[in-house]
């Protein structure tokens, strides 16, 4: 069938409003007919003998990966290591006994990924993929290969397929955490009753949409930026950053906010822009702080957050675009649709080529 953009000026645009379906069509997918259970092939690999996960994957995919690591250490307790493909194929690492491979491929046919993927064939029980695409060669030389169905991606940067990896690596954690027995069954329930929301609260979040487009036109005369983010939001703000480079061409980097002094400080200054990406979880207090150093250095804050957050902190910044509230656990994928409408505004405001960026291809199968 053919894929058209029904109505909207570019894939990307198109792709980024479809997630409150696609993430919904995976939700009922992946979901008992209650919503209470998940449901996942009967061939799945047992979380409880698993020692550890090893993931691996390129560009947006990777970050879905250190997302999930993320989700998978926190909620069940398991070590994972998070690599990209084209580093861990060289490598040539050791992969211990009880080791889970997992690989992340929109296509599933990213030459790495899939050259990574031989690697481990002989050398672990299992080889997990989850890919968009389900006939790919990735999909095909898995053990199980569970589909995100995101549908067709066009856009060259990667926006639905994201997010929907996110959805099914969470709840591959949360299978993960129930099988080791880390969650309560109360905490599960409600993480699956924010999982259900998500789609609605997703489309309360694109209600931002024109206030994104607002601050973007400002940001597209920058020639860099700068994404913080602690915790869960550490992966999102490379994902950013990543993002706004792809489409608009703008110098983006992301460092984990405690990072900050340890070299991206020296770039503060009134020309460049840092992009806060922060919920008010645990850890908002001290992302303040580190607000509060780039601002004490004249540097303008974009703080993405909620409303309790912007209450605390959004005093003295530049601009603020305000969340709705959700369980922290589920941030990364609420705060990717600000992320990715930030790039597309800067990059439509600069008059880039948003689906076909320059130089990159939207599967990238040779090396
Ligand atoms: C290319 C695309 C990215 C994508 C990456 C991995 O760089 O431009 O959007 O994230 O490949 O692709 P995959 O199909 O393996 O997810």
């Amino acid at each position: 069938a053919r894929v058209d953009k029904a109505g909207h000026k570019h894939f990307m645009a198109k792709e980024i409003a479809e997630q409150p379906s696609v993430i919904g069509a995976a939700l009922s997918h992946y979901l008992s007919a209650d919503g209470r259970n998940i449901v996942l092939p009967d061939t799945m690999p047992d979380f409880a003998t698993i020692s550890r996960l090893t993931m691996v994957a390129c560009g947006t995919a990777y970050y879905a990966c250190l997302t999930a690591k993320y989700w998978f250490e926190r909620l069940a307790g398991l070590p994972v290591e998070v690599d990209i493909a084209s580093e861990f194929r060289y490598r040539e690492p050791p992969i211990t006994p009880g080791t889970l491979a997992l690989f992340v491929s929109q296509s599933g046919e990213t030459a790495d990924t899939l050259a990574a993927l031989r690697y481990c064939t002989d050398r672990v029980d299992t080889i997990l993929s989850v890919v968009n695409v389900a006939e790919s060669s990735i999909a095909r030389e898995s053990d199980l290969a569970l589909p995100i169905l995101a549908g067709a991606e066009i856009g060259v940067a990667s926006t639905k397929a994201f997010t929907c990896q996110l959805t099914v690596l969470l709840l591959l954690a949360l299978r993960a955490a129930h099988a080791r027995g880390q969650i309560d069954d109360d905490r599960l329930a409600d993480i699956l009753s924010s999982l259900r929301a998500l789609p609605s609260t997703l489309n309360t979040a694109m209600e931002r949409n024109t206030q994104i487009r607002i601050v973007a036109r400002q940001l597209s005369t920058s020639e860099n930026a700068l994404f913080l983010g602690r915790g869960l939001m550490y992966p999102l703000a490379l994902e950013g950053a990543l993002k706004l480079k792809e489409i608009s061409y703008i110098h983006a980097e992301a460092y984990a906010s405690g990072e900050l002094k340890h070299g991206p400080i020296a770039l503060i200054d009134d020309t460049m822009p840092v992009i806060v990406m922060a919920p008010c979880d645990a850890l908002f207090d001290k992302t303040v702080s580190n607000m509060q150093e780039v601002m004490a250095r004249g540097g303008r804050i974009l703080l993405i957050s909620d409303a309790r957050g912007i209450a605390t902190a959004g005093d003295g910044v530049w601009q603020t675009v305000s969340m709705p509230d959700i369980d922290p656990i589920l941030s990364p994928i609420l705060y990717a649709l600000p992320a990715q409408l930030l790039a597309y505004h800067t990059a439509v405001a600069k008059g880039t080529d948003v689906d076909q960026p320059r130089n990159l291809a939207k599967s990238v199968t040779v090396e």
